[in-house]
């Protein structure tokens, strides 16, 4: 975003509004959102927004910023790496101008997969839309034919820079055939059982835990509202955090660390069991009692 507000002149210190929790909260509240965009009115070229926040875990009403958005005569993107897989999404209903995300985290396709784009279609189907256009974004057809002028695919296709590395391509194909396998609903369904058994193994935990010292460890930031959260949750640790999260990882567990103080679980529908989180509490458990 700075990088881009540069390339059109701005200083993105003034160029890039962001919207912050309210003191003593975690998470963005919609309305906060909405009255950010709804002031800075139409001063606003893009209003772009994450899926899901990576740190919190917190889903957005993506549907309500790109409304309004829309309504000041902003497009409105998404940066849907945390979300892509992970949630069902309904970017052409929603109206979204336009998308993105990578396919290494709840798509699977390993480091380096291939990313994915959105464009919709009031977009997608006018050649004349102003791009930075690459040569695998021209019509098939006539790409080779070498001749002045870009005729661009119709679509995001449109919008492709270069021709794919196939190799990840391929890998990235095998995990997408899964997910069509299963499909998104039923992956949902069991994401919501998983994460809000885990949610529910990490508070009772937090209920008898040992030492008072350790009440706030399990701190869960991710909103309760399953509505608002996809298969993660966010733990805000105590001062032990970092020991935390290595006692778990020397015991098999594969979080995330983020700095300063957060370890990341994400019980992912497609590979994870009910077992899994149970072991995951009961490990913190163990560290519980050790310490
Ligand atoms: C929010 C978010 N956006 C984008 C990326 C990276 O995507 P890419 O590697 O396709 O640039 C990440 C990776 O961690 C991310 O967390």
């Amino acid at each position: 975003m700075e990088t881009q507000a540069r390339w059109h002149g701005f200083d993105p210190d003034k160029a890039v509004v962001g919207v912050a929790p309210r003191p003593g909260e975690e998470t963005l509240r919609t309305e906060d959102i909405l009255a950010t965009i709804q002031q800075h009115g139409d001063s606003i070229a893009v209003v772009m927004f994450s899926g899901v926040n990576y740190y919190t875990g917190q889903f957005f009403d993506i549907k309500a910023i790109t409304e309004q958005a829309q309504c000041v005569g902003a497009f409105a993107g998404f940066d849907l790496a945390h979300a892509a897989g992970n949630l069902p999404l309904q970017l052409h209903d929603w109206g979204v101008d336009f998308a993105c995300w990578c396919s290494y985290k709840y798509l699977n396709s390993g480091p380096g997969g291939p990313s994915g784009l959105f464009v919709h279609e009031k977009h997608g189907n006018d050649p004349n839309f102003p791009r930075f256009a690459g040569w695998w974004g021209h019509d098939e057809e006539s790409r080779f034919q070498m001749r002045k002028g870009f005729k661009p695919m119709l679509g995001a296709a449109g919008w492709q820079l270069s021709n794919a590395q196939i190799l990840s391509m391929a890998a990235h194909k095998v995990s997408l055939d899964m997910f069509d396998e299963v499909g998104m609903e039923l992956l949902r369904e069991k994401s919501l059982r998983l994460t809000a058994y885990l949610e529910y193994l990490l508070e009772q935990l937090n209920a008898v835990s040992r030492s008072p010292s350790a009440v706030h460890r399990f701190n869960i930031i991710t909103p309760t509202n399953p509505e608002e959260r996809g298969a993660q949750l966010s733990i805000l640790t105590g001062s032990e955090g970092k020991k935390l999260f290595d006692y778990l990882t020397d015991n098999g567990v594969i979080a995330d660390w983020r700095e300063p103080n957060v370890i990341r679980v994400a019980p992912v529908p497609m590979y994870n069991s009910f077992k899994d989180c149970w072991r995951l509490a009961d490990l913190l458990g163990r560290f519980e009692v050790r310490n």
